[in-house]
């Protein structure tokens, strides 16, 4: 590390400073990568271990402790007020020097506030109070961490070697002794299903979407020539869980024409609440099934494909030809392209996740194009979006 190095990054940080406070798209993400790499120049390799092996490690595990006594929520109540160590050890049933050990701990990573003696909520905290986030701690601290974990393990016995794409048994099987592949896993444990959906919701949350203006061209690419002689459907959502992105879609396109269809699994489509009252229909749909919904405008897959091996992605989109009519139908793939110059940390971190959970891998152009050219599809386009890891490559029938 020299001086240098963390001037000309200080240097890039305020003209990142400036496109931020312009609203520019991506200077955000941008102000938090630069941010990163001034740790990574400042920070001492023992303070590197003190905070990634101890300090992060601790903050997760008292966070996940949290959730099952409702910290975060019963600080958010106190509001502005806060609350003192002693009450809230009260109220949860916590030693009381137990309790400001680990709370002092989440003051110190800014998970908390600590003013007047008393513990505040803060707009993190408050965010990890909401119920999705709650149950994402518990899938991300109780199913990935475990499977993360097991790395060192599973790979000393396969000889360092990356797992045959079509083998089931990964580092989660690892981690958890289950024979199952992670989904079925998932269904056969509740509420993991349930926790791994909400996970989902907030992965998405505050990302850029695919429909947003300047991302995805909607109104010229979808809504304009849409024919409901061909489909009546503008929109299949293929494994969309619970419908985020649907709802998002409808509000930003609230005069569209045509319906919006959501798929799922059977049990992710009997959690959606009040379905009448929502923007789609949602239908139980295998996509490992031929589609159901013939001729529509357009058939979503968000962060599908990434889910399976290359035999698999392509059974997907096998399933998805009949219903597709030619020169009309579009297959919109929001996934993540990997560089391979320059690596992002959004990147990198989903191919850790999908290689502990799945054993497959993020891809590259290249990987895509093979995929997608290999089942008779053509890409039509790849549109990218500033501070995004995602792109959606827009495919439709070749001729
Ligand atoms: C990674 S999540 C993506 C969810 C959503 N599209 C999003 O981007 O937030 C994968 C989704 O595929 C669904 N899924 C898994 N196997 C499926 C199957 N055979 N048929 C339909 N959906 C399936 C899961 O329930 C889950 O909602």
């Amino acid at each position: 590390m020299t001086a240098t190095t963390a001037s000309c990054i200080l240097a890039k940080l305020a003209a990142t400073g400036d496109a931020y406070a312009k609203g520019q798209p991506g200077a955000r993400e941008s102000l938090i990568a630069l941010s990163r790499e001034l740790i990574a120049n400042l920070e001492l390799s023992s303070e590197f271990l003190q905070r990634s092996f101890w300090a992060e490690p601790a903050m997760c595990a008292s966070i996940r402790l949290a959730v099952d006594l409702d910290i975060f929520g019963l600080l958010r109540e106190a509001g502005a007020e806060g609350v003192l160590p002693d009450v809230l050890a009260e109220k949860v049933g916590m030693q009381a020097s137990l309790l400001k050990r680990l709370m002092r701990h989440l003051v110190a990573m800014h998970v908390l506030e600590l003013a007047d003696g008393k513990l505040r909520a803060n707009s993190l905290s408050n965010g990890l109070a909401m119920q999705d986030y709650q149950r994402s701690i518990m899938f991300c601290f109780d199913v990935s961490r475990p499977s993360l974990n097991s790395f060192p393990s599973y790979f000393k016995e396969m000889k360092y070697q990356e797992p045959a794409l079509s083998k089931i048994d990964g580092p989660f099987n690892k981690a958890f002794g289950s024979p199952l592949p992670f989904f079925d896993w998932l269904n056969a444990n509740p509420p993991n299903l349930q926790h791994f959906a909400s996970f989902m919701a907030c992965y998405r949350d505050g990302k850029p979407n695919w429909f947003e203006s300047g991302f995805y061209p909607v109104q010229e690419r979808l809504i304009a020539g849409f024919d409901p002689s061909i489909g009546e459907a503008l929109v299949v959502d293929v494994g969309g869980g619970r419908g985020h992105d649907m709802v998002m879609f409808a509000a930003r396109y609230h005069d569209h024409p045509g319906n919006i269809i959501l798929q799922d699994q059977d049990v992710v489509i009997g959690e959606i609440e009040s379905k009448d009252a929502q923007p789609f229909t949602a239908i139980a749909h295998d996509f490992y099934k031929p589609q159901p919904v013939m001729g529509a405008r357009a058939y979503s897959l968000h962060s599908i494909l990434h889910d399976w091996d290359d035999d698999h992605a392509a059974k997907i989109l096998e399933n998805l030809k009949p219903a597709l009519k030619p020169g009309y139908s579009r297959v919109l793939l929001n996934e993540i392209v990997v560089s391979e110059d320059e690596p992002a940390l959004a990147a990198t971190a989903m191919d850790m996740m999908i290689l502990g959970h799945l054993n497959v891998c993020e891809r590259t152009e290249a990987h895509w194009r093979t995929i997608i050219e290999g089942v008779g599809l053509r890409v039509i386009n790849i549109y990218r979006y500033p501070g995004s890891a995602e792109s959606l490559i827009e495919a439709e029938l070749a001729l």
